[in-house]
């Protein structure tokens, strides 16, 4: 193998009750890499397309990932017999500043392919861990709620940051996210600085039992409790004073049949999940009236739940 070419998902963080810790991932969304080998040992940059990111390796989410790879094999010379180093070329759709993990698509999507070219000599969790340095550069965190459900795929909890623990979680079939990204720009830095360091007892009480109810519901494949717990009551009272049209969205897709409604990672995305394409189609058409009404453009999609995590597109 000498080349290969993927798909690197959107995905959805926090999912209303799990800031920092529920994620999962989406299927119609995202952007597509070529990573290929190359007798230079390192990591080089080669082309960016569709977004200006910056070319030096050590300044760019997916180079920064790809360097920790490659530490890690520097360090443990029994991984691979391999001397040469990879070009990267990233084809970006995920706008940064979207709240789906635009970061963190390329930083897994790096870290997967070279993976694969190496003949697998890392674990997935390895990977979220190669990653994860990539969202330190883009935010200031080396949060792991994006990183992980793009290369796991499904539903996943970060349990655990150290030592990191990710669980798989089950999804249910006829589950549909709809997103509506207004196109502003919200930094993950600047929406985190908005949050309190610290919390009421009694929201921390009802936000875990809803983590609970929320895991649990994924296991019963049940939708009533599954919408019942998708409530935020730490992090969305603070986050959704910098998102136009919020408290309208959110009134508009429960209204519509939405099992919830909240903010897709950082903002300025939202997301609401529907049992069923067509109530998620439905909530797409009448959110994008929101908009459409006020000087801001959105974007709207709909997505089955990825389960398969980064995809293959072709390998050489
Ligand atoms: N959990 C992170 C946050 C995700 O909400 O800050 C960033 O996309």
């Amino acid at each position: 193998m000498k080349e290969i070419k993927i798909f690197a998902p959107a995905t959805i963080a926090n999912i209303s009750c799990g800031f920092d810790v529920l994620g999962c991932c989406l299927d119609t969304i995202g952007d597509e890499m070529i990573i290929r080998k190359s007798p230079e040992k390192g990591i080089k940059i080669t082309k960016i397309v569709g977004m200006d990111l910056p070319y030096e390796a050590n300044n760019n989410v997916a180079g920064v990932a790809a360097l920790a790879l490659l530490d890690k094999l520097a360090s443990n010379k029994e991984l691979t017999n391999y001397q040469g180093g990879f070009e990267i070329e990233i084809y970006k759709n995920i706008k940064p500043g979207s709240g789906i993990g635009s970061s963190a698509a390329s930083a897994a999507g790096a870290v997967f392919a070279i993976n694969e070219l190496l003949d697998k000599p890392f674990s997935k969790l390895e990977l979220v861990e190669f990653a994860r340095k990539g969202e330190e550069l883009a935010c200031g965190s080396p949060i792991a709620d994006n990183v992980a459900p793009a290369i796991f795929g499904g539903f996943t909890l970060v349990r655990s940051t150290a030592p990191l623990e990710i669980l798989q979680l089950p999804t249910l079939k006829d589950l549909y996210a709809t997103i509506i990204h207004p196109q502003i720009e919200i930094k993950t830095a600047d929406s985190r600085a908005v949050l309190p360091d610290k919390i009421p007892l009694k929201d921390g009480v009802k936000q875990w039992a809803n983590v609970g109810a929320f895991v649990h519901a994924l296991h019963t494949e049940d939708y009533e409790l599954l919408s019942n717990s998708l409530k935020d009551y730490i992090v969305e009272p603070h986050r959704s004073k910098l998102i136009p049209e919020f408290d309208k969205i959110k009134k508009t897709a429960l209204k519509e049949g939405a099992l919830g409604c909240g903010i897709s990672g950082s903002g300025p995305s939202i997301f609401t999940f529907s049992k069923g394409i067509q109530i998620a189609e439905i909530i797409s058409d009448k959110l994008s009236l929101i908009f459409k009404n006020t000087h801001i453009e959105s974007h709207h999609y709909v997505s089955k739940i990825n389960t398969q995590g980064i995809k293959i597109i072709s390998i050489q």
